[in-house]
């Protein structure tokens, strides 16, 4: 049963996820790998300060336009300064390496982050380093997730990691992700939202009128994707059904005209492919949150993204750990100076 504080979806997402004030004095976390800032718009709203890093220049101008946080548009690479003084790094370096939907060619893969993600760690020593990757990391690289661990132990970090459901924080949509924490004590998960919201809470409002060039499968397309449905022994069709969560968004699934792309079955019996504000969406974007950038390039941004009431979940608990580990050394601090007091006595 939900709680009988649970408000209708999009009236909850824009109430919790405002658009970021400028805070001076916030503690500042570097984001690599910021896309378009599904991850930072959570820590920007949990109290961070941020400062993005992204090579790709409409994922970059999509982060300017919305967040508070500056996005510079780099080339990330093992030995690059970055920026002096962050108290956290967080990112998500590219998930194709270890995606199962891959070759899972991990560390040999050209585009594996992780040399970037952990140099960085090592040149800033921050408080707490935080990443977010597919669950493939478990499967055939977790030998190299082990590796990576090490090399945050080795700098002096307790590591934890966890597999996330977004759907478990608020966000309608069935997500699941490997999250995992550098810390130096302390540290705690955040727990799960006890209301869950399905797709239709998410688009329903949308599905009365359509958009603008809407995008109807064609016959052929209804073709390839029986044909899919029927190899992948799908028992329902893989439409999206209103009442439930929605399955994973990906760039593939909102982009690509494939047999797995997302769509809705409207009234009349056609069926519609996502729009952009659609998957964003079920993605938990808030409505104010604009895209920039042609509309393939806006479906891969929202499809690449850590769903922002997820990342607002793990903002909210490293806002926590940080004001824990800060009261902690202020008890230490004054411990030590009744100890010098009693010494001099
Ligand atoms: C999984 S997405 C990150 C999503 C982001 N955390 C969010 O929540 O919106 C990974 C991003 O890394 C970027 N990227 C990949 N290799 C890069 C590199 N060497 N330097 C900078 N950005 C890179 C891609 O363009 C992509 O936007």
């Amino acid at each position: 049963m939900n709680p009988p504080d649970k408000k209708p979806y999009v009236e909850y997402l824009n109430a919790v996820l405002p658009r970021p004030r400028p805070r001076a004095g916030a503690p500042l976390a570097l984001d690599l790998f910021a896309g378009c800032g599904g991850l930072a718009l959570g820590f920007e709203v949990a109290g961070f300060r941020t400062i993005g890093f992204e090579m790709d220049a409409d994922a970059c101008r999509t982060y300017n336009k919305n967040l508070h946080g500056e996005c510079r548009q780099v080339f990330l690479e093992p030995g690059q300064d970055l920026a002096d003084g962050p108290d956290i790094i967080i990112g998500g370096p590219p998930c194709q390496p270890f995606s199962v939907g891959g070759l899972q060619e991990g560390s040999k893969d050209s585009r594996n982050g992780f040399p970037v993600f952990i140099d960085a760690v090592t040149r800033y020593r921050p408080r707490l380093a935080l990443f977010e990757n597919v669950r493939g990391m478990l499967y055939a690289n977790k030998p190299y997730l082990e590796k990576i661990i090490a090399q945050l132990e080795r700098l002096g970090y307790h590591v934890e990691e966890k597999l996330h459901n977004a759907g478990h924080y608020g966000t309608p949509q069935r997500r699941e992700r490997l999250v995992v924490v550098a810390h130096k004590g302390g540290w705690e998960f955040p727990k799960s939202e006890p209301f869950g919201y399905t797709a239709g809470d998410a688009i329903g409002d949308m599905l009365g009128s359509l958009p603008e060039n809407p995008k109807f499968l064609t016959a052929s397309m209804d073709t390839y994707v029986a044909k899919y449905e029927r190899a992948s022994k799908c028992a329902r069709p893989r439409d999206l059904h209103l009442d439930q969560s929605s399955r994973t968004v990906t760039c593939r699934n909102l982009n690509g005209a494939t047999g797995d792309m997302l769509r809705v079955r409207l009234e009349d019996g056609r069926r519609r492919r996502l729009t952009v504000r659609e998957g964003a969406r079920l993605q938990s974007f808030p409505d104010w949150f604009e895209f920039e950038g042609a509309e393939g390039s806006q479906y891969n941004q929202v499809g690449n993204a850590v769903p922002p009431l997820l990342a607002w979940a793990l903002g909210r608990a490293v806002a926590r750990y940080l004001d824990l580990s800060d009261s902690e050394r202020a008890v230490s601090r004054r411990a030590g100076r009744q100890l010098a007091l009693l010494e001099h006595a």
